[in-house]
């Protein structure tokens, strides 16, 4: 047997990350309203024989916000740069980025709620004029130059469109909301992963991995390379319902995709705070959890599953969420 060391084994998940990415627009699976749309701008883009309007995308984690953006470039012929809010903290990490950039690259701005004031105010004008507003010197001495830019295309994404800054948000030239994958999606993208992860897989195993993927690509790839490792220890050649089965137990992942995380927290609703509501600050510190993980991670999917609400006092547990978890609804845990 070959025993990786850590480093190996983080390069090659980096790798089969990479490989699993779609890098055309034939290979990128499902959203079809906003893949149509891209496209017509893509397409009068090039007419032109100008850059890209600037994109905002967002959407919760794992759908493919990134993914988009290196098709996008790759499909316009330009280069990427990526980077994320919280790692551009000074305005001097930003200018040098845009002044290093080519005319018509794009910079990928992942997180772009998380920039911080200074950065997103330069930022403003580099988006609107193609200019770099700088302040020279300091005390009497300051002065302002501008610096001209390339003619680039921002490509920003979050989780959490509310807290861009307006000035922000009304400087891209499209807005565009991923949402969670329908079933027939999530099958198409488990069956491309594991074919390109050189698995055999039966149409019911894809069906059984897509249906636990929580309609999100990113945990449906985790997923394969999880199912792959228990299939290689088992010595099984071809991945069957049995060994996704196993996986499914031995990773505590429910019928719906649901994670021992998810049930926690739903738990923790139900019998610490009689079924809510309850205020997401009190909710995290009851389940050890930081706050933006249950807002970005955990909360969006139980959402869409119809288990909890969001009310202005806080989360509520659904008699869904009750039936799910096999709980009563008693007088002390009723809403
Ligand atoms: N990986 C992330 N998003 C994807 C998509 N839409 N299609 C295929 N693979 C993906």
């Amino acid at each position: 047997m070959i025993v990786k060391t850590p480093p190996e084994q983080q390069k090659e998940e980096e790798t089969f990350e990479a490989n699993l990415r779609p890098k055309v627009w034939d290979e990128y699976i499902g959203q079809e309203k906003i893949k149509s749309n891209l496209r017509v701008i893509i397409d009068a883009a090039k007419k032109r024989q100008e850059p890209l309007e600037h994109l905002l995308v967002y959407g919760n984690s794992g759908l493919g916000k990134t993914t988009l953006a290196y098709v996008l470039a790759n499909e316009m012929g330009f280069g990427i740069q990526a980077c994320s809010g919280p790692a551009l903290n000074q305005p001097g990490d930003l200018a040098s980025i845009l002044t290093n950039l080519q005319d018509g690259e794009v910079l990928f701005i992942d997180e772009c709620h998380r920039l911080s004031r200074q950065v997103a105010e330069m930022l403003y004008s580099a988006m609107e004029d193609f200019k770099l507003h700088l302040i020279v010197g300091k005390g009497p001495m300051a002065r302002t130059m501008d610096l001209d830019l390339p003619r680039f295309t921002i490509i920003g994404a979050t989780t959490r469109i509310a807290l861009l800054p307006s000035p922000l948000r009304n400087r891209f030239g499209s807005i565009f909301q991923l949402n969670f994958y329908e079933q027939a999606d999530m099958e198409k993208i488990v069956q491309r992963s594991a074919t390109i992860l050189g698995m055999e897989i039966s149409p019911a195993a894809v069906q059984l991995i897509a249906a636990r993927s929580r309609s999100t690509p990113r945990v449906a790839n985790r997923i394969v390379k999880r199912v792959r490792d228990f299939a290689q220890v088992a010595g099984v050649p071809r991945i069957e319902e049995a060994i996704a089965h196993k996986t499914f137990g031995a990773l505590e992942i429910d019928e719906l995709g649901l994670e021992p995380e998810d049930r926690k927290i739903l738990q923790a609703i139900i019998t610490k705070f009689q079924g809510g509501p309850v205020g997401i600050q009190t909710l995290a510190a009851s389940v050890s959890e930081e706050q933006d993980t249950i807002l970005d991670i955990y909360e969006p999917f139980l959402l869409q599953l119809g288990f909890i609400q969001r009310t202005s006092r806080g989360r509520i547990a659904t008699p869904r969420a009750y039936k799910h978890l096999g709980v009563a609804q008693t007088k002390d845990n009723l809403i």
